[in-house]
């Protein structure tokens, strides 16, 4: 398939990423079925995209008349069969349970044209175990976004054992028709780049709150300080702690056991304060956004702990040739989150030798192998 003939895209998910990446789709001029579980999910689905479209009006992204061409591009579903019956590309944005995924992707092996692609936005999850229960492995890839869809730049393109090189590039020219930044992600592996770089922060937060090292606010109060548009708890609200436990349960069983999450992230998450989504979180969200008070920043903490073991996590996925380069690497680390700017980009600034001695330091303060430095930091010279 060319991409010339993508003429209807289907998402599987009305979420926070289905419906931001059914709007992507629509301002790229596509015909899109939005499907999910329950009406009253499509039906709030619709209502976001319906929103954000009218924020991109008003600030002239998009004309009045764009507004509404796009809203009569989209159609909603929950039956499966009806929405992806006459679609060339689908994105599936289930949650982040395996056993979710292959249902869904054996349903949709058997109701789709045979000529579609199949793509997961899976966080972090094998495309290989995914494609594995269809009969068109070839045409299964990942294809992930960030979020939120509509704002941010990076989408990755995964590579699973059995996707061919033509549905590869497909996805990757669909990304850039969409305009978003593609990144190719040339292995499979757990968490690809951007989550798989950041994946270390996650311990290192964890352990934070759990030794009652410092409060959510004040780590968050130091990270916008410097900066970043949110900080990182507030990110993990954001995203969804749902999402942060499943992911971390997902680590843990493919990576480390320093991955498995903390029990107070378990905690939250059986009480359902999911972030966001639920109103409550690390933080209260009931009245919109949380106001995180600068003054109280934890200056002690020093900001380039994270850039050490992200530094140091980004040159696994070189040694293991998940990425192409350590430019790749920056890009989709520049245009996947608020933060604009990669690791190694950083890392050049700061010093790779006084980054692999902290991340030394850090491994023995928090017994934490995954710190440890790899090769690759120690010699420098990326
Ligand atoms: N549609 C249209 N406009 C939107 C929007 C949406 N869905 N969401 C926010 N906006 C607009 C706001 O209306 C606002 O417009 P204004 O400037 O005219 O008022 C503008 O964007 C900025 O929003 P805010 O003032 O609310 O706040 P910020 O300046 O902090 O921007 C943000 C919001 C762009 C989300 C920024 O905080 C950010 O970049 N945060 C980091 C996000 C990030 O790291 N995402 C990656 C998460 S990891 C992930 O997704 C991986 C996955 O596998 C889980």
């Amino acid at each position: 398939m060319k991409l010339d003939d993508i003429k209807k895209i289907a998402v599987m998910g009305a979420g926070d990423m289905g419906h931001g990446i059914a709007e992507v789709a629509l301002l790229a001029g596509y015909k899109v079925a939005m499907r999910d579980v329950e009406q009253r999910f499509v039906d709030k689905g619709l209502q976001r995209i319906t929103e954000s479209l009218v924020k991109l009006t008003e600030k002239q992204k998009i004309s009045e008349d764009n507004k509404t061409a796009m809203l009569g591009n989209i159609e909603t579903f929950v039956d499966v069969g009806d929405a992806v019956k006459d679609a060339d590309f689908i994105i599936e944005a289930a949650p982040e349970i395996m056993d979710i995924k292959k249902k869904l992707f054996e349903e949709l092996d058997k109701l789709t044209p045979k000529h579609a692609v199949l793509a997961s936005n899976t966080s972090n999850m094998s495309i290989t175990d995914i494609a594995s229960v269809t009969g068109r492995p070839e045409n299964v890839v990942g294809m992930h976004f960030f979020n939120p869809a509509v704002l941010m730049n990076l989408v990755e393109v995964i590579k699973g054992d059995k996707t061919s090189e033509e549905t590869m590039q497909l996805t990757y020219d669909l990304a850039t028709k969409m305009n978003k930044v593609p990144v190719r992600v040339e292995k499979d592996s757990v968490g690809f780049i951007f989550n798989r770089v950041n994946a270390p922060a996650s311990i290192l937060l964890g352990a934070i709150v759990e030794r009652g090292l410092a409060t959510p606010e004040e780590i968050d109060a130091r990270m916008k300080k410097i900066g970043m548009p949110m900080g990182p708890y507030e990110l993990m609200d954001y995203v969804g702690l749902d999402v942060a436990y499943h992911g971390a349960l997902y680590l843990a069983e493919r990576l480390s056991p320093e991955y498995m999450p903390p029990k107070w992230l378990k905690e939250k998450i059986d009480a359902g304060d999911l972030g966001k989504k639920t109103g409550k979180g690390v933080y209260d969200w009931s009245a919109g956004r949380p106001a995180i008070d600068l003054a109280k920043a934890k200056e002690d903490f020093d900001p380039t702990d994270m850039v050490a073991i992200q530094v140091n996590e980004a040159t696994k996925l070189l040694e293991q040739g998940v990425a192409k380069s350590a430019d790749d690497i920056d890009k989709a680390m520049a245009n996947g989150g608020g933060g604009g700017i990669g690791p190694f980009q950083l890392a050049k600034g700061i010093g790779f030798d006084k980054l692999a001695k902290r991340c030394e330091e850090l491994a023995t303060e928090y017994g934490v192998e995954s710190f440890k430095p790899t090769e690759t930091l120690k010699k420098g010279n990326i």
